[in-house]
């Protein structure tokens, strides 16, 4: 099939290159030039594993390329997918400038029978709306789903080919049938649900995840009180299929550039119809609550931050990314200059902004550099290299002896062993 991708970014990229890997014609489309020269130049604009071999791939195939122009990516698309961001606005609800924009810009140039997919995570009623606004712009004849997106960053390319289900949410068999049709290779369900649901789903998912990150976090605090193991109740719980073990792992709440956004759009819709949502709120306080925790632990531990020296491991929101968007680490990090401490941060990936970098903090080359005369170690994000951490160099750079882990990846018996004092979310 012809396919066209509006926005390359996480969604957008990722979701390119696995089209084109699954044997359709795909043209990306992005706003952003230098984007388009970087990824014509095989110069990936983003770190997503496995991206790059795949877009090199597929390019050289000739069934994925690259244009700022949109005439040239939708006039003979089959289906046109919009993956533009939708971030929060001031209110909490969700900005749809740049969606809006983009739909705006494909209307003139789909040809009769095209589908445009809601790829972006977009509040209930979407798809009626932009069907609406499309057919008021051009004369060919055109329907609109909603098609959300699942993929966690640092594993997009993974999940988008081998994802749970894929989600339909269509008001035309025609549609349906065309949409079904994309995703014929991808071995999953293919959940074809009417537009207003398929968006909440989306919504409700993430939600869904963020509490029970949250739920997990509420018990790793009373873990900590009551001297139990918040690792070993999650496998405990995790192991019953009703429950299940991903995202049950205690640390400094949740961040990202979807979790909070989207649980402050939910909230924002339930605004909207005066129902109350007393579980997701408290999820998102939780959320705050876990990462001033850890900082309450450290500088307890250290008596104050004041004029101390902290090295921070990770700034990525999670893994695998150089996403710092919302990023615990980034507050975690925020919070230790608010208290006057010297900060230096190290990530293998990700770099702060210059708008989250502020005084006193330095980014340095290795985890032993943010060791370097430190008082405490924190860290912040759970990149594996941090599991292998050469713990005697660590110690002999610091000037303290604490290691403050809110991702719980050192064994205590070798933080013990090195003479390390260790403290662990949900262990006393
Ligand atoms: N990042 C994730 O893990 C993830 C997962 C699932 C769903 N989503 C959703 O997918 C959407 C995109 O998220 P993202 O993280 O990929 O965003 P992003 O910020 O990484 O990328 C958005 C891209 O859209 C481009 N763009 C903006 N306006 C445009 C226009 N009018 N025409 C063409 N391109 C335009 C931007 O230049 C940018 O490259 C959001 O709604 C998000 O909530 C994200």
């Amino acid at each position: 099939m012809r396919v066209c991708v509006i926005g390359t970014g996480y969604v957008g990229l990722v979701s390119g290159a696995c089209l084109a890997e699954l044997g359709h014609h795909v043209v990306c489309v992005d706003v952003d030039p230098v984007k388009i020269e970087k990824l014509k130049n095989g110069v990936m604009p983003i770190y997503e594993p496995g991206l790059e071999e795949l877009v090199l791939r597929n390019a050289r195939s000739g069934r994925l390329s690259f244009t700022t122009d949109v005439a040239e990516g939708v006039s003979d698309a089959e289906v046109i997918s919009l993956g533009v961001g939708t971030p929060s606005a001031d209110d909490g609800s969700v900005d749809m400038s740049y969606f809006d924009a983009a739909a705006a810009s494909i209307a003139p140039y789909l040809q009769d029978g095209a589908v445009v997919a809601d790829k972006s995570t977009v509040p209930v009623g979407t798809a009626e709306r932009i069907e609406t606004m499309i057919r008021s712009m051009t004369s060919a004849k055109i329907d609109v789903v909603s098609n959300p997106e699942f993929l966690k960053e640092g594993f997009a390319v993974y999940d988008f080919l081998n994802p749970a289900r894929v989600i339909i949410g269509s008001a035309s068999e025609r549609a349906t049938d065309v949409m079904v049709h994309l995703y014929a290779y991808l071995d999953c369900p293919k959940i074809v649900m009417d537009r207003r649901s398929a968006e909440l789903t989306k919504y409700a998912a993430n939600a869904f995840l963020a509490t029970k990150i949250s739920f997990i976090n509420e018990i790793a605090h009373l873990a900590e009180e009551v001297g139990a193991d918040v690792e070993s109740v999650s496998k405990g719980i995790g192991s019953d299929p009703r429950i299940g073990k991903e995202f049950l792992r205690a640390g400094p709440g949740w961040g990202g550039s979807c979790f909070p956004k989207d649980v402050r759009a939910i909230v924002y819709l339930a605004d909207q119809h005066e129902h109350p949502m007393p579980i997701i709120r408290a999820a998102q306080a939780m959320s705050v609550r876990a990462r001033q925790r850890i900082i309450e632990r450290l500088e307890r531990a250290i008596d104050s931050l004041e004029g101390k020296k902290i090295g921070v491991l990770g700034v990525a929101f999670k893994q695998n990314t150089d996403d710092t968007r919302e990023s615990p680490a980034v507050d975690l990090i925020a919070f230790l200059r608010d208290r006057g401490a010297h900060v230096q941060v190290y990530d293998p990936i990700a770099r702060l902004t210059g708008a989250q970098m502020g005084d006193r903090v330095t980014h340095v080359v290795d985890p032993y550099e943010a060791a370097n005369q430190a008082h405490a170690m924190l860290i912040a994000t759970e990149w594996d290299e941090f599991r292998a951490l050469d713990l005697a160099r660590i110690k002999s750079a610091m000037v303290g002896d604490l290691i403050v882990d809110a991702r719980n990846m050192v064994r205590a018996e070798d933080a013990a062993h090195h003479g390390f004092r260790h403290i662990r979310v949900g262990r006393k």
